[in-house]
């Protein structure tokens, strides 16, 4: 779907390029080697094939070609300083592994100045999986740090422009069951606004939205989006729909008539071309630069070659799955870094870093000596591959389960008064500067 198109000269400055990662080396064997370079987009993720074989994503490869840095061991400690606090797991563990500006943010923190997050999702039908849980639980993380507003976008306008066969009424319902699912994660409507694009547009949110389009030529999306001709003109004018939340001028409600506020956005690495046309897009229109915290992809249960879906239910641990059901998932499809029998898993060890349940439990166990414990165990082959099975079916059904009774307790109120861009929302930082 993404063609490899050329930046255009009419790209402002240069963090906006081509997200289609090209093709590596000159070998003139890759044809008949079946080789593929990973691809990376907001629509597709798919690790490099090499040799028919497909690879896990390579992130270094990524922070390269998409230009961002590196969260490294002393932005951590700063983090640390200025906030007083221990680094999430998904810090410490390389989870959120990437970034843009994340120092500024600090700085502004150490300061006293205020900043907001903004995170959003494409409400899907049913029920989200583990992998759409993990920026969630880190926003509510640095929500919790920081005491800072959250604001969430629900692209439903986008899932119906990208779905085929999808309704706007059944795009908004999924929107609405979005919403619960969020909330169960544990905020609050104080300090959290969730909307639905198809509510919300217009007022502010609109007029930010005309801003930003007239600001993005054709070429430009084409080049950083691989659109073409033939993609349809709903899809063309998205990307600034999902620029405007992060300009805090779209939510009078929670910033009054400030245009000062920068946010911070948590998403995964795959949503970085949108806010690096943002990013752009902020110096001409004279808003403040969003900075940018990248996640990865939590791995399918099939490897770390792909991600957790929606559409493919043997990929994923769903939100809704029973006690039983997670059980028998991981031991069915949960690829394992072990060795074919019990007698040579003891004498040769396995593989942690690519043991699909030892991958899960390094997202759930926050302890780093019990962690480390676990993979060196595994290594040394003392612990079996039926034991990391087990460890991590008892880590998710616990997860899942406190999720779900969470979610039984929200109602109908609850959802509305989240969607309510006027239900109050007090910060005392956004009254001063
Ligand atoms: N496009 C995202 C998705 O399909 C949803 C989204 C909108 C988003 N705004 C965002 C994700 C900001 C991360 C950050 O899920």
């Amino acid at each position: 779907m993404v063609n490899e198109t050329t930046v255009s000269t009419e790209a402002p400055v240069s963090e906006v390029q081509n997200l289609t990662i090209s093709a590596a080396g000159n070998n003139e064997n890759q044809e008949q080697q079946k080789q593929a370079e990973q691809n990376v987009t907001p629509w597709d993720v798919e690790g490099a094939i090499v040799d028919g074989v497909q690879q896990a994503i390579d992130y270094e490869r990524l922070i390269q070609k998409f230009g961002t840095r590196c969260i490294d061991e002393e932005l951590l400690e700063r983090f640390a300083k200025v906030t007083g606090h221990k680094p999430h797991l998904y810090l410490r563990r390389g989870v959120f592994f990437s970034h843009r500006d994340l120092e500024k943010i600090l700085d502004r923190h150490e300061q006293g100045k205020p900043f907001y997050l903004y995170t959003g999702r494409g409400p899907s039908r049913g029920h989200m999986h583990l992998g759409h849980m993990m920026p969630f639980i880190f926003c509510k993380w640095l929500q919790d740090v920081f005491d800072v507003p959250l604001v969430v976008q629900l692209t439903d306008d986008e899932k119906f422009l990208f779905k085929e066969g999808l309704s706007v009424e059944e795009t908004y319902q999924n929107s609405l069951n979005t919403v619960r699912e969020i909330a169960a994660v544990g905020f609050k409507p104080e300090k959290t606004f969730i909307f639905s694009n198809l509510d919300y547009m217009g007022g502010a949110f609109y007029r930010n939205i005309l801003q930003i389009s007239r600001c993005i030529t054709f070429n430009q999306a084409k080049a950083v989006f691989g659109f073409d001709a033939s993609t349809s003109i709903g899809r063309i004018h998205f990307p600034g729909i999902q620029a405007a939340p992060a300009f805090c001028s779209t939510f009078p409600e929670i910033f009054g008539n400030r245009k000062d506020v920068p946010c911070l956005i948590p998403c995964g690495i795959d949503q970085d071309p949108y806010f690096r046309l943002t990013r752009d897009i902020s110096q001409r229109l004279k808003h403040k630069k969003p900075s940018l915290i990248h996640g990865r992809f939590l791995p399918a249960l099939q490897g770390t070659g792909s991600k957790m879906s929606s559409s493919v239910d043997s990929s994923a641990i769903f939100m809704d799955d029973t006690p039983a059901k997670i059980k028998n998932k991981i031991n069915r499809y949960a690829f394992s870094g072990g060795q074919t029998s019990l007698e040579e898993h003891r004498k040769y060890g396995g593989n942690p870093d690519i043991d699909v349940p030892y991958l899960y439990l390094t997202y759930f166990v926050d302890d780093d000596k019990e962690l480390a414990d676990l993979a060196e165990g595994y290594k040394k082959g003392e612990i079996t591959s039926g034991e990391m099975k087990a460890r991590c079916i008892k880590e998710l059904q616990d997860f899942v389960g406190a999720f779900q009774e969470r979610e039984r307790a929200i109602t109908e109120e609850n959802v509305n008064k989240f969607m309510d861009p006027s239900f109050p929302r007090p910060f005392a930082a956004l009254s001063k500067k």
